[in-house]
């Protein structure tokens, strides 16, 4: 059997952190979030009142019987609603549904006010806009730690076309093709302008990671992960917010902001004022500014072999995305000389 020396030898690799996750939870949490997953809405109704979880801890479980699995956090509000429901719905969110995980995974008190839904065959709510709905029977119920693990036989399903919204590393994203998956030849590709190939949208995106991935040892030479530099960036752009803001922000998870922002506080780079904003201490900002400038180094380093008249393209490519109103009010700017 190897040796966990013999282990990272044969990988090449020296792990960024490794240890007995009882000794250090976020780092447990860290080397989950490894584990790339969807996210999910569950829902159930007592008849009276709706109760709604964002989660991530879904899973299939087995196809004869349909059986899928979940579990829920006993802290939760809603953790004795599923501890006694009869049924519950589980909604596939879409890319597009960022916000609405945000939603139901903040602490509002009527999650389900301003939200499209129309209740289930058994009640739960359905939510619009999901990619598939899964309306189940609570079929067994497991103990799991300091959560539940609910098991629901399916009873009726829907699927819908569009992309799922992946939860990884802590941060939202989208599903991306992989560059070695056998793709299809190039010239089939230009003749459907609308396969993931030619799809502009998702260019951006894989150069948005590409590019992230790349500036990762820069991170890594300041001695912050991606999550904890995001972070020092947003506090940095507006000093005062606070947790909810930053998430919103960021592409990131609020369990993932909270913990960026305890690894900042004890580092001494960042304060909490009474109302819960936050501010860079002068240790915060002077690494905020050292990051920035390596960021602006990495960008010169990685456009320089392509002529300005592109990147002049791209830029307003890329703004008239952002705001498609941008380059109107740049026109009549220019044509008033203001
Ligand atoms: C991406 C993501 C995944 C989550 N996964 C779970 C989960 O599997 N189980 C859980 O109990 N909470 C999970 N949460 C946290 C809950 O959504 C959140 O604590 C809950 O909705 C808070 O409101 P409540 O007290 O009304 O339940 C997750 C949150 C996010 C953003």
């Amino acid at each position: 059997m190897m040796r966990s020396s013999d282990q990272q030898a044969f990988r090449g690799a020296t792990p960024v952190e490794q240890g007995n996750p009882a000794d250090d939870l976020r780092m447990f949490r860290r080397c989950l979030s490894q584990y790339g997953t969807g996210v999910a809405i569950v829902t159930t109704s007592d008849g009276t009142s709706r109760f709604a979880v964002t989660v991530n801890s879904f899973s299939s479980l087995s196809l004869d019987p349909p059986l899928l699995l979940w579990s829920i956090d006993r802290k939760s509000r809603s953790f004795d609603a599923f501890s006694s429901c009869e049924h519950f719905a589980v909604n596939i969110l879409s890319s597009e549904q960022i916000e609405l995980s945000r939603h139901f995974s903040s602490k509002v008190t009527d999650k389900f006010a301003n939200v499209d839904w129309i209740p289930g065959r058994f009640g739960s709510p359905l939510l619009s806009g999901c990619i598939a709905r899964f309306e189940c029977s609570a079929e067994a119920r497991h103990d799991g730690g300091d959560h539940l693990i609910l098991i629901g036989r399916v009873q009726q399903l829907e699927r819908y076309d569009g992309m799922p919204l992946i939860f990884s590393q802590g941060q939202y994203s989208i599903p991306l093709e992989h560059p070695d998956a056998p793709g299809e030849p190039a010239a089939m590709a230009a003749e459907k302008p609308n396969t993931l190939a030619n799809n502009v949208l998702q260019l951006i995106f894989n150069a948005h990671h590409a590019l992230s991935e790349a500036f990762e040892e820069h991170r890594r030479a300041e001695g912050v992960s991606i999550a904890v530099a995001r972070v020092l960036a947003t506090v940095y752009g507006h000093p005062g917010i606070k947790v909810d803001g930053i998430a919103a922000q960021t592409y990131l998870g609020q369990r993932d902001v909270e913990d960026a922002v305890v690894e900042l506080a004890r580092k001494s780079l960042l304060v909490h004022a009474q109302d819960g904003g936050m501010r860079l201490t002068p240790s915060g900002v002077a690494l905020r500014e050292a990051i920035g400038e390596r960021w602006i180094a990495f960008q010169n380093a990685r456009l320089e072999s392509i002529p300005s008249s592109d990147i002049s393209v791209l830029m307003r490519t890329l703004t008239r995305l952002i705001d498609p109103a941008a380059q109107e009010r740049a026109a009549t700017a220019a044509v008033s000389g203001g």
